[in-house]
């Protein structure tokens, strides 16, 4: 097998080592039961184990609160883009966004289709290159929610003030769940896909205030309705059995690391390195974010022409450093570096940057 590289992919992304592992050892013959647990009924007590354990680690992990319901939900987060807005707005109310960048702007569109919406504050004249302080949105009356993307995975910036403006908060957690607290109090919807810093796709985590469940009183369809899922603990249907199961080794794996207080600092270390790497170039490296929207889990820089970011990647690629190539709205590198990153990994990248500015200045 070739060796394992360094992956920065933004997710899909790299996942533990040890959690693909002991997947790949379980998969035929799942605990002496002679099939694998993706055969399993997801009604017998085999699933119904990996299922609660994988929701009780979720709720341990973030602290949950008690009044909130922890639902595992397929279709993805862009599903939650409309789904939020079916379920917490009633047909005449209106939502206000926090336009950010690529992701917000796409939740805002598919929450149009079901009712009235506004931007609160708006990104695009900084070039998405910073999220706001709190008293920067601006809420008209009578709003029924505020929607903010807590990290922008393209944009590479991180909210850093959590809005309590007396309005419900929902927000779009995919790329910075579980490297991070969430404040309960503040938060009413906090949603994401499972396929950065959970693990594998193909299933969203929905973390609702149950109060909130029934407050759009719309008819809607099962699959889109949080009651459905939350009454029958996200099994009202087929879940998406394999990726609960193996996101139930990676936040084991967490646990055993320290959990979330654990990561977030190993976050701030890992991704240090690359804005130190950047910031002692003089310039040769360019981070249009700055200060403390800097995303700990998305690092975004350009190389002063396109001929030597081709160069970079080809070069960080022979040294086992893959998937650096920022996404194609917005060129340049971008270095995603979730909870599974090792710091070696995160070491290595700002090593090879180092090399690769003094040899190319
Ligand atoms: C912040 C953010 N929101 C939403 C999405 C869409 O997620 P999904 O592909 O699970 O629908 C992504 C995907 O990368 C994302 O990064």
């Amino acid at each position: 097998m070739k060796q394992r590289v360094y992956n920065f992919c933004p997710g899909p992304c790299t996942l533990p080592l040890e959690v693909l592992e002991e997947t790949q050892s379980e998969l035929v013959n799942y605990k002496g039961t002679g099939m694998s647990l993706v055969e399993h009924s997801h009604r017998g007590p085999e699933y119904d184990e990996v299922h609660n354990e994988t929701v009780s680690l979720i709720r341990e992990l973030l602290e949950v609160p008690e009044e909130f319901s922890v639902l595992l939900i397929q279709g993805g987060a862009t599903m939650q883009f409309a789904m939020v807005a079916m379920n917490v707005m009633a047909q005449a109310e209106k939502a206000a966004y926090v336009n950010s960048g690529h992701w917000a702007k796409l939740a805002l569109k598919d929450a149009q289709v079901y009712g009235s919406t506004y931007v609160a504050w708006d990104g695009a004249d900084d070039n998405y290159s910073r999220t706001p302080v709190a008293s920067e949105i601006s809420l008209q009356p009578d709003t029924q929610y505020l929607h903010i993307t807590t990290n922008e995975t393209i944009g590479g910036i991180r909210t850093f003030d959590w809005p309590d403006l007396g309005v419900p908060l929902v927000a779009d957690m995919s790329s910075d769940y579980m490297s991070r607290k969430i404040p309960w109090d503040l938060m009413d919807v906090a949603y994401g896909g499972a396929q950065k810093n959970i693990g594998p796709s193909g299933v969203a985590v929905v973390i609702v205030r149950k109060s909130l469940m029934n407050v759009s009183k719309r008819e809607l369809p099962s699959a889109l309705d949080y009651r459905q899922y939350h009454s029958s603990g996200s099994r009202f249907n087929t879940p998406p059995v394999f990726p609960i199961y193996v996101a139930g080794k990676v936040l084991k794996w967490y646990k055993e690391r320290g959990g979330v207080e654990e990561f977030e600092k190993v976050s701030i270390v890992k991704s240090g390195f690359v804005y130190d790497a950047i910031d002692a170039g003089n310039g040769f490296y360019d981070c249009p974010v700055t200060g403390e929207s800097r995303s700990r889990m998305n690092v975004v820089f350009r190389l002063p022409n396109e001929e030597l970011e081709a160069k970079f990647l080809a070069g960080a690629e022979a040294e086992g450093l893959v998937n650096l190539k920022g996404h194609r709205s917005v060129g340049g590198m971008r270095a995603s570096i979730y909870n599974a990153m090792p710091m070696e990994g995160a070491e290595k990248l700002a090593s090879f940057m180092d090399t690769f500015r003094v040899a190319n200045s």
